[in-house]
């Protein structure tokens, strides 16, 4: 081939693609081609200016700047572009029959507190009493007895524990283990619609897009045992007004369940509640590892 000299905006991509074409990993050279040939044919397609050039390169340093080990900008940026979703969906095709997984979000823990079944993971959290319960099964029907049940939500007002910096104590999540015949319990708080974090270049993309920051109201679990494929998701909240503008693009309606509302009495822990409480129950059906 002539030499790289003289690259017009036809031959550039060839160029790059020759370039890196010594790349000895076969799957950092099969994503690199595919990147630099797809970002070439959006800045042709787009008729990319300059200026626009430029704007782009400080919204990717404002998305930078704005993470830290508590802040994760990139990922809700991949979250509210789909991108997320579209990873989670094509790397997680299942029998029909097995729970959906939908997206992780940033405010997973890796040390949450261990409670027993019927523990209260809310551990002070504001918000209205919800006592949840259901089971874990195999695709089958068999109990996955001992699942880890990990578990993690949002206050009465939209934020979580670790978005609050002077708490010393996790709430409003927990680790538990399924019983001998799949079943678990525990008791929270009603999870509420909230918007994601929106004071950064994200949520001002948002606007710019005419788009809303909010997430309708969900519970997250992690579901994981042995011989069975780990599972991320979330139980909405029937009747939730962002069921179908979810920010993040994370519903299933196979994901969604009501929340009963019941009124003061006695709760499933045989205490007297002096105010409306809350019942949830959901199934969890996991897909097997082969
Ligand atoms: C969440 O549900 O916690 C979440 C998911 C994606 C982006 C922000 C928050
Ligand atoms: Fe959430």
């Amino acid at each position: 081939m002539n030499g790289m000299r003289n690259l017009d905006e036809e031959s550039i991509t060839q160029a790059v693609l020759a370039r890196q074409s010594e790349t000895t990993n076969p799957r950092l050279k099969e994503i690199m081609t595919s990147l630099v040939q797809h970002l070439h044919a959006f800045a042709r397609e787009t008729k990319l200016t300059e200026s626009e050039w430029e704007t782009a390169i400080e919204f990717m340093t404002d998305v930078g700047h704005m993470c830290s080990s508590k802040r994760q900008e990139f990922i809700l940026l991949s979250d509210t572009l789909g991108l997320s979703t579209l990873v989670v969906a094509q790397n997680h095709r299942k029998p029909q029959g097995c729970t959906e997984a939908t997206v992780f979000g940033p405010f997973h823990v890796s040390d949450a507190p261990q409670y027993e079944l019927g523990g209260d993971v809310s551990n002070g959290m504001k918000g209205k009493p919800c006592f949840v319960s259901g089971t874990v099964t195999g695709i089958n029907g068999e109990a996955v007895a001992g699942a880890t049940i990990e578990v993690w939500q949002a206050d009465q007002d939209g934020f979580y524990d670790v978005q609050n910096p002077d708490l010393e104590h996790y709430q409003g999540r927990g680790v538990l283990h399924a019983d001998a015949s799949g079943r678990f319990n525990f008791k929270s708080i009603v999870a509420e619609s909230y918007p994601i974090p929106h004071d950064g270049p994200v949520g001002k993309l948002l606007e710019a897009l005419g788009r809303h920051p909010w997430r309708p109201a969900h519970l997250h679990f992690m579901i994981t045992a042995p011989g069975y494929e780990r599972l991320v998701t979330h139980v909405f909240r029937e009747g939730d007004a962002y069921l179908d503008t979810d920010v993040v693009f994370g519903v299933r309606s196979s994901l969604i369940a009501d929340w009963i509302k019941h009124p003061p009495g006695a709760g499933p822990d045989n205490q007297h509640y002096d105010r409306d409480f809350y019942t949830l129950d959901f199934n969890f059906v996991l897909n097997p590892c082969d």
